[in-house]
C-alpha cells in the first residue's frame, strides 16, 4: 500500500505520539486490578462486586457458563461499558472508569471480539501496515513511505502469526483461523501491554487451536493477556490460573486441575 501525503503532516508528529501513551505504572507487579465493580442492566446484575487482579506478563483464563459477566467484565475494562461502582486500574495509576474507549487502546488495552474484522480485499501484509498506521502514536508513518523499522516489524508480526507465506494473499481468503491470526496480529503492530481475546478459538480447527495456544504462551511475560474461553484443553494447553466467573463476581481461582476437582465449579459450569 501506497503512503498518503497530508499537508498537515511534519515531523513534530512523531514527539507528540509518544506523549499520547503516558507510562504504565507496574512497580507492584499488577497490570490490572479490578475492585468491586457492578454493572446492572435494567436491575440485573451482570456483574456482581467482581473483584480481579492481574498480574504483569500473566497469561490468565477466564472460565463460566453463559451469561457470567465474563464480557460485560472486558466491556468494563475497555471503557464501552461503566460500572454503576468500583474501581478498575490499569498500572498503578490509570483509573480506567475515567478514561474513553479511544484512551483506554492508546494506554496500552488491545481487544479481540470473537468474529474477524480484517480488510478483505487488502492483502496480509497491507492488513498489517494498516494496524501500525491506525497507530496514533505512530502517526507520522501514516504520511510516509513505511520505513526498515517498520517493515521489520511486520516481518516479525507474520512470522509470529504463521502467516510470513501469506503475506500477499487477500485477506479474504483466509481460512476462519488465519484471520483470527491476523486480527491478532493487527492488535500487536499497536504494540499493547494488556490484550484481552474473548473465545479466540471458537470455530477453530483442532490443530489451529494448538498453534494459538502456542502462540499465546509466546506472547506471554512480554504482554499481559486474559483469554476467555469455553474449550478447556485449549486452557489447559495455555497452563496459566485459571478464573471462574458465576453469576457477576469469582467463584474461584487457581490452577486448572484445581477448578476441575472444586465441586462448587462442577456444579454450575464444568458438570453440565
Ligand atoms: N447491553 C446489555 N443489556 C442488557 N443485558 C445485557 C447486556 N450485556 C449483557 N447483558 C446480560 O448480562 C449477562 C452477562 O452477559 P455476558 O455477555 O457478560 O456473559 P458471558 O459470560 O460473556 O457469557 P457467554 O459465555 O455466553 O459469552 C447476561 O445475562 C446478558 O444477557
Ligand atoms: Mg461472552
Amino acid at each position: 500500500m501506497s503512503a498518503v501525503q497530508s499537508p498537515g503532516a511534519d515531523a513534530s508528529s512523531s514527539s507528540v505520539g509518544h506523549i499520547l501513551r503516558p507510562g504504565l505504572d507496574i512497580s507492584h507487579k499488577v497490570i490490572l486490578y479490578l475492585d468491586d465493580i457492578s454493572v446492572s442492566f435494567d436491575g440485573f446484575k451482570a456483574l456482581n462486586k467482581l473483584s480481579l487482579a492481574i498480574d504483569a506478563g500473566e497469561l490468565r483464563c477466564i472460565i463460566g457458563p453463559n451469561g457470567a459477566g465474563k464480557t460485560t467484565m472486558m466491556d468494563v475494562i475497555t471503557g464501552k461499558t461503566r460500572p454503576d461502582t468500583g474501581t478498575c486500574y490499569f498500572g498503578q495509576t490509570l483509573d480506567l472508569t475515567r478514561m474513553t474507549e479511544p484512551e483506554i487502546a492508546h494506554a496500552g488495552i488491545g481487544r479481540k471480539f470473537q468474529k474477524p474484522t480484517v480488510f478483505e480485499n487488502h492483502s496480509v501484509f497491507e492488513n498489517l501496515e494498516l494496524a501500525m498506521k491506525m497507530d496514533k502514536r505512530a502517526r507520522v508513518s501514516l504520511f510516509a513511505w513505511l520505513d526498515d523499522t517498520g517493515r521489520d516489524k511486520i516481518a516479525d508480526t507474520l512470522r509470529m502469526i504463521r502467516l510470513d507465506h501469506e503475506a500477499d494473499r487477500p485477506a479474504g481468503l483466509l481460512s476462519h483461523g488465519q484471520k483470527q491470526w491476523l486480527e491478532i496480529g493487527m492488535l500487536l503492530m499497536q504494540e499493547p501491554q494488556l490484550l484481552l481475546l474473548d473465545e479466540p478459538v471458537a470455530g477453530m480447527t483442532d490443530d489451529e487451536t494448538e498453534r494459538t495456544g502456542e502462540l499465546f504462551i509466546s506472547l506471554a511475560g512480554k504482554h499481559s493477556l486474559v483469554v476467555v474461553e469455553h474449550d478447556m484443553a485449549f486452557i489447559e494447553q495455555l497452563g496459566g490460573k485459571v478464573t471462574v466467573l458465576h453469576e457477576g463476581s469469582v467463584l474461584a481461582e487457581g490452577g486448572l486441575a484445581a477448578m476441575q476437582a472444586d465441586p462448587r465449579v462442577i456444579e454450575v459450569y464444568l458438570g453440565r
